[in-house]
């Protein structure tokens, strides 16, 4: 017992005593480092093949034709990415009601999966499943006559996409449409198809209906048309229905779980890591965190690399080993040994 200024502090309170340097507060945090293997790079590919388009929702992010794409990746893998997740954008091409471009020849991401996969070997290539950036109505499954969603047509036209990009080449099949059953359809026509020991599911578990999706839809294009998700994506107060999810997701196959957004659904991530430790769990920290955290950052109220870091350290404390980040090659960059903090 030591008394300061009278105020009796009993010797095992004294919390300061492990934290006074950098290795000894290095040592309380050892299970939320951020490595390469921790962060996978979202990108967006369109059909002009020379084009790089900035992204105005979501500033210092461009989409890219796949002839810039090479150019673009070799810093960052330089720098030790390893994983990167794919999304597809048309503008030209038509949009209709049965997404028939998701998965045709003259798909962007068809087009430049084999190519990434000639330049880079070793890097890991996930491919997002939906029909929102290429179904006429915005929606991401098939609707009914009466604008509801026919989720037995979905999943086959889901099931269909997700085999045509592993059979292009994808590493891991991450469908994000949220429709019942989707991952035990898309398990099926891998197995059916031989693939299965050479492809992997990420499930887009606990995708919740939030607001945070606003700039990516600018990005993407997949703004749907009518009406909102929430008839397949969850309500943002649900934990029941993420834990049924994630149990369904596993059940049916899944070999890696996501939560989707982060910041305010660490609770979620927390939960379903709890309940699923043997499951890799990935985190998405979205657009709009994305946008929110850039723009705090230009605007001075923050500085951008102790802000960001202490964002995705506290998304590995609450459960993720992995999270899909826009900023990842920025985070990167800064894990170079002659930028280490
Ligand atoms: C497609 C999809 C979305 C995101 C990932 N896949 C948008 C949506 O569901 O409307 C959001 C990603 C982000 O905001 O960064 N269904």
């Amino acid at each position: 017992m030591y008394e300061k200024n009278n105020f009796k502090v009993q010797n095992k309170h004294i919390l300061h005593s492990s934290i006074f340097n950098p290795t000894l507060r290095g040592w309380q945090s050892i299970k939320c480092e951020i490595t390469p293997k921790n962060l996978m790079y979202p990108l967006f590919i369109v059909e002009d093949d020379n084009a790089v388009q900035p992204i105005n929702s979501m500033p210092g992010i461009s989409r890219y034709g796949i002839n810039k794409l090479k150019q673009h990746l070799e810093g960052i893998i330089k720098n030790g990415l390893q994983s990167v997740l794919l999304f597809g954008v048309i503008e030209n091409l038509p949009k209709d009601d049965v997404a028939t471009h998701a998965d045709s020849p003259d798909n962007p991401v068809m087009r430049a999966l084999p190519k990434i996969k000639s330049w880079f070997p070793n890097l890991t290539i996930a491919c997002d499943v939906c029909l929102c950036p290429y179904s006429s109505h915005g929606h991401c499954g098939i609707l009914k006559p009466d604008g509801t969603l026919d989720n037995t047509a979905s999943l086959k036209r889901i099931s269909d996409v997700a085999l045509a990009y592993a059979k292009a080449g994808a590493d891991i099949i991450a469908p994000s449409d949220m429709m019942d059953g989707r991952i035990g359809a898309i398990k099926t026509k891998l197995v059916n198809s031989g693939l299965q020991e050479k492809v992997a599911i990420l499930s887009y578990t606990a995708k919740f209906a939030s607001s945070f999706y606003g700039p990516f839809r600018d990005a993407a294009k997949s703004k749907p048309a009518h009406g909102d998700r929430k008839c397949y994506q969850l309500p943002p107060t649900s934990t029941g229905l993420a834990i049924r999810a994630a149990e369904r997701d596993i059940t049916e196959g899944s070999d890696m779980l996501m939560v989707k957004p982060t910041m305010i659904y660490m609770d979620i991530l927390k939960e379903l890591k709890e309940k699923h430790p043997e499951y890799p769990m990935f985190a998405y920290q979205v657009s709009g965190e994305y946008a929110m955290i850039y723009h705090a950052a230009s605007k001075g109220n923050a500085e951008l690399k102790i802000v960001l870091m202490e964002v995705l350290e506290s998304i590995r404390r609450a459960g993720a080993d992995v999270i899909i980040s826009y900023f990842t090659p920025v985070v990167l960059e800064w894990l170079q040994p002659k930028n280490k903090l």
